[in-house]
């Protein structure tokens, strides 16, 4: 993998012009105040399952625009729970979850779909439709919207050639390796230019080298203006980055900035 910057790149004017648009000297104080800098902030959340005890407790944190940040700590201290509540996947049995400057309790049906689309999701599993190829996998979210073709084919190529997988356009997932799945997953997370990307542990599956790769992928994603958060037990991962980590033990929340 040998990601071109042209992708990104060629998003950072825009991105550059919104974050001065919002970090401009009376913007700063009043998208502060509205809580805009924040993309999710969470206040004493807390989430149980069913009736059984309390599997998070008292979480308060934000994900501030273009921050970048692990999630972690041991396997079933809630990484993938709190990835859902951030993607308003599950509700919290308590507290409140603001996204966008949004009270996520608050947001109708109609509401959802268009705050869902500025989180980009790379799940566990890969979550790729077998029966189509990468480029369809990735070009998906546009296509479900109803966006012609013509209006995102060379955005869908540039950003698969970005990812390394310009050799597999046309391959169906079943032929891809592990990595390359992930791949064609964080491209398909990408494609309408989240403001957040959320990943369940993007290296769970892939060798170290191809884990620093795409480890430094999400570090060029960043650079672009997207904020990132990853969810990882991976402490070689981890020490390759002096990042934001938020650390889960014991259903609590513990950040080291
Ligand atoms: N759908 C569910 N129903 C009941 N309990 C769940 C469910 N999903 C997760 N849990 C429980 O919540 C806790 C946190 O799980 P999870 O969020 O998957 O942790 P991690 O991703 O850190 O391994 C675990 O005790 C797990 O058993
Ligand atoms: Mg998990």
């Amino acid at each position: 993998m040998n990601p071109a910057s042209g992708w990104p790149s060629r998003r950072s004017p825009v991105r550059t012009a919104n974050i001065h648009h919002k970090s401009g000297a009376s913007g700063r104080s009043r998208a502060t105040r509205q809580g805009l800098c924040a993309v999710i902030r969470f206040e004493n959340v807390g989430l149980r399952y069913d009736m059984g005890p309390e599997v998070l407790r008292d979480l308060s944190f934000e994900v501030k625009r273009q921050s970048f940040q692990f999630l972690t700590g041991p396997s079933g201290a809630g990484k993938t729970s709190l990835l859902r509540m951030l993607f308003l996947a599950l509700k919290p049995t308590r507290g409140l979850i603001t996204v966008l400057g949004r009270d996520a309790s608050t947001l109708s049906r109609t509401d959802l779909p268009s705050i869902r689309r500025r989180i980009g999701v790379v799940f566990q599993d890969f979550r790729l439709l077998e029966h189509l190829s990468t480029y369809e996998n990735v070009a998906l979210p546009l296509r479900v919207r109803g966006r012609e073709e013509a209006s995102y084919r060379q955005d869908v190529i540039d950003l698969i050639k970005w990812v390394g997988l310009g050799e597999r356009l046309h391959a169906s997932p079943v032929v891809l390796s592990g990595g390359e799945k992930q791949r064609a997953a964080i491209a398909r997370a990408l494609i309408d230019q989240p403001d957040i990307l959320l990943a369940d542990e993007p290296t769970g599956n892939v060798d170290p080298p191809l884990a620093r790769r795409l480890l430094r992928l999400f570090m060029e994603l960043n650079r672009t203006g997207t904020a990132v958060v990853i969810a990882t037990h991976d402490l070689d991962l981890m020490e390759q980055v002096a990042a934001r980590r938020l650390v889960l033990s014991d259903g609590r929340l513990d950040i080291y900035d």
